[in-house]
């Protein structure tokens, strides 16, 4: 046997067990200023052509029934992009949102923010409220956007807000076990990612769901993510099936 052979299967979808999908995607949608120069356009038409990506995955997603999907979309370092840059994205959020509004009755999927969007434009920060509002009964796919998300930062806020009811006298810290500590997280109530997906060759984690993938089985490729695409997905899901999860055990 070859060891050492690369097999690329070419049709990827075959190689997914449709009926044994992780639960959770969780997914960094990186390479869009990359995938701009490239072609000579500015780098706001990079993250137009991920938005498209990511209304593509996330369509997708829903449709094979996968519970939940995280994508980062904003993180708490962005804001040092120059300013053209960020307004630009969150013209991309207020559409999309904009968007998944008026399909929400149809598509039945369930749309949370983690992060702390009071930095937000006030008419982005209410149209999450109102998307978290209506979509908050349905038990389709569930959607989480990172929005000006970190990791670190969302461990902070968490150790900070038992401390406080510590303060309190209504915890005790020898009380604080991992499960009760991740219901102070912005992901409370979602299980944790099953894989990670990084596209862009890059091979970090960049302060995305530290503490949540702690477990996860992790697929990278050199695609940008305004060229990722259901086969990629498929090649992803693949490559995650392929692997034995032992969680510390034999
Ligand atoms: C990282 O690529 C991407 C971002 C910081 C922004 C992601 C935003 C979108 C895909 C659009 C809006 C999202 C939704 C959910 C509608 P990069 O710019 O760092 O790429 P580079 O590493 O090639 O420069």
């Amino acid at each position: 046997m070859n060891f050492f052979k690369k097999s690329v299967p070419q049709d990827p979808a075959a190689e997914v067990d449709f009926d044994h999908l992780p639960r959770h995607i969780a997914i960094i949608m990186d390479g869009n200023g990359r995938w701009a120069k490239k072609r000579g356009l500015p780098r706001t038409a990079g993250h137009a052509a991920g938005a498209e990506t990511f209304r593509t995955i996330a369509t997708y997603c829903k449709d094979i029934g996968l519970d939940y999907l995280t994508v980062y979309a904003f993180s708490t370092e962005n804001w040092k992009r120059p300013q053209d840059e960020v307004g630009a994205i969150m013209g991309l959020l207020k559409k999309y949102l904009l968007e998944a509004i008026s399909r929400m009755e149809r598509d039945r999927v369930k749309m949370e923010f983690f992060g702390d969007l009071s930095p937000l434009p006030q008419e982005l920060q209410d149209l999450c409220q109102r998307t978290r509002e209506i979509s908050k009964g349905y038990d389709g796919c569930q959607v989480n956007i990172c929005l000006n998300y970190g990791g670190r930062d969302e461990l902070v806020r968490a150790a900070q807000a038992f401390a406080a009811r510590c303060a309190a006298g209504e915890a005790r810290p020898e009380e604080l076990t991992e499960e009760r500590f991740s219901q102070y997280l912005f992901s409370a109530g979602v299980p944790d990612p099953d894989l990670v997906i990084r596209p862009s060759g890059e091979l970090r984690l960049s302060n995305f769901l530290p503490w949540q993938s702690a477990y996860a089985e992790f697929y990278f490729t050199d695609v940008l993510w305004p060229d990722f695409s259901k086969e990629e997905l498929h090649r992803a899901i693949a490559a995650y099936q392929r692997r034995s999860r032992r969680f510390g055990g034999i």
